[in-house]
């Protein structure tokens, strides 16, 4: 089959390239010239693991090619997805349409024969409908269908997640739409991951009811994090007690600086808006958007104590600024609340992350990046570690400890223990959901 695939961001370049490790036809069309340039080169423009591997195979096999020409990617395409962006709307929390209705429109001016229009962007309810309108009133006479067809992919696992999918979820209105879906997923089919078919509208529920879940249920450890502090309980062993629980689950319930990233912050948000807009308010998630800036406040807090009240004149070391492990992308980390706050406060901040940088270099001015942990952290009051990537997992404690100034952790992913820090020699250790410790 032919596809073309508008974007070519975390979701569109994934999808792309793994359909056409399907074995389908794939151009990827994106407007931001550089991106496609640097595709056509055979660089991935996004840190994302596996992909360079899978990109290069698929281009080798001539079944997946670069253009900014989205007339000629969708000439003789059975399906168009469109992989846009939906950031958050300046001042109302509404996702912001404006890339998928532009996308729809120029889909409409190019098609010639019939053409499913998939949207694989995290859209309101209502928006397939209004794509199917706009493409319908910008070329009257083509012949079309519309789907929604919502991405779970995380970053950092996306082939996987792509390719052995807990569920794919398709949205359609008529058997023909539904006929060219399952051509297409039909690799994943066959080796029996569940597809889900709906209406459109349950398919762009399922998509942000899901993400409001998931973030949810990170808030609510996150909450009960800071009452284990409180009473003397270790959160640790409450998510592992919890989470044996099979109605519970293990997945997402790791205490933490809160919640970030490209998808739970404008999703929660847009799923509140939409409840505001129709009268029927998701009180959970008001509150959980609410409970995970407190949270990431809360942690300035710890940093301010194990730094005496200050920030002014301490030199802080931070280790990891993306939103999690094993990806590029800095959009709402926590970083870019906490590492401001130590900036603003007067202190000398060090940073290393092994993927960061290139984000993080115009996102957090004011700091010095370090190549690795160890020199980050030599002559430093605190150590921060933000974002658990493997690199900081089995860090030598002493040697770090050794090397500050005041020998102080603030391990906000619980990576260590207050036992494994103080045998090192550090004098201050504080983490989410567990007493620390701080020697005079
Ligand atoms: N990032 C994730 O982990 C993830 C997971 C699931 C769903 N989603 C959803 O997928 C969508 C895309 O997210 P993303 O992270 O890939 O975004 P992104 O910002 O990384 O990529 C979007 C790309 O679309 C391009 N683009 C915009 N308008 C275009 C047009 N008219 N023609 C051609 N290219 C155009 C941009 O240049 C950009 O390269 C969002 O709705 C997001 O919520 C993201």
């Amino acid at each position: 089959m032919k596809i073309a695939m508008i974007g070519t961001g975390y979701v569109g370049l994934v999808s792309g390239v793994c359909f056409s490790d399907f074995g389908h036809e794939v151009v990827c069309v994106d407007k931001d010239p550089r991106k496609i340039e640097m595709l056509e080169r055979g660089e991935v423009p996004i840190y994302e693991p596996g992909l360079d591997t899978l990109m290069a195979k698929n281009v080798e096999a001539g079944r997946l090619t670069f253009t900014l020409d989205l007339a000629k990617a969708i000439d003789g395409a059975e399906a168009v997805f469109i992989a846009v962006g939906t950031p958050t709307r300046r001042g109302d929390g509404h996702a912001d349409l404006t890339y998928v209705m532009a996308a729809a429109e120029e889909i409409a001016r190019a098609a010639k024969d019939y053409v499913v229009v998939v949207t694989k962007s995290t859209v309101p309810v209502g928006t397939n409908a209004g794509v199917r309108e706009a493409v319908a009133a910008a070329n009257p006479a083509l012949d079309f269908d519309v789907a929604s067809n919502p991405e779970f992919l995380r970053e950092g696992a996306a082939i996987d997640d792509f390719m052995k999918p807990d569920r794919v979820v398709v949205g359609v209105e008529t058997e023909r739409a539904a006929k060219v879906m399952e051509g297409i997923y039909r690799p994943l089919y066959l080796r029996d991951f569940p597809i889900v078919t709906t209406d459109l509208e349950s398919a762009e529920m399922i998509k942000y009811a899901a993400n409001a879940f998931l973030a949810t249920k990170i808030t609510f450890i996150n909450e009960i994090a800071a009452l284990c502090e409180k009473v003397g309980a270790d959160v640790k062993q409450v998510s592992k007690g919890m989470g044996m629980d099979e109605r519970i689950g293990n997945k997402f319930l790791h205490a933490g600086p809160g919640y970030g990233g490209s998808c739970f912050p404008k999703d929660t948000k847009a799923l509140a808006r939409i409840g505001q807009e129709h009268a029927s308010p998701i009180s959970i998630v008001e509150t959980v958007i609410k409970v995970n800036e407190d949270t990431k406040r809360r942690m300035i807090g710890k940093l301010l104590d194990l730094c005496g009240g200050s920030f002014n004149g301490k030199t802080v070391a931070v280790l990891g600024v993306t939103f999690k492990p094993n990806t590029d992308d800095m959009r709402d980390a926590p970083s870019l609340t906490i590492v401001p706050a130590l900036v603003g406060g007067g202190a000398k901040v060090r940073v290393v992350d092994p993927q960061g940088r290139r984000e993080g270099e115009q996102l957090l001015p004011g700091v010095d990046w370090a190549t690795d942990p160890y020199r980050a952290a030599e002559g430093a009051d605190l150590l921060v570690i933000l974002t658990e990537w493997n690199e900081f997992r089995a860090l030598d404690l002493t040697q770090l400890a050794g090397s500050m100034a005041t020998a102080r952790m603030a391990d906000l992913r619980n990576i260590y223990s207050p036992e494994d820090a103080r045998a090192a020699g550090f004098t201050g250790y504080e983490s989410v959901g567990r007493s620390g410790f701080e020697s005079a």
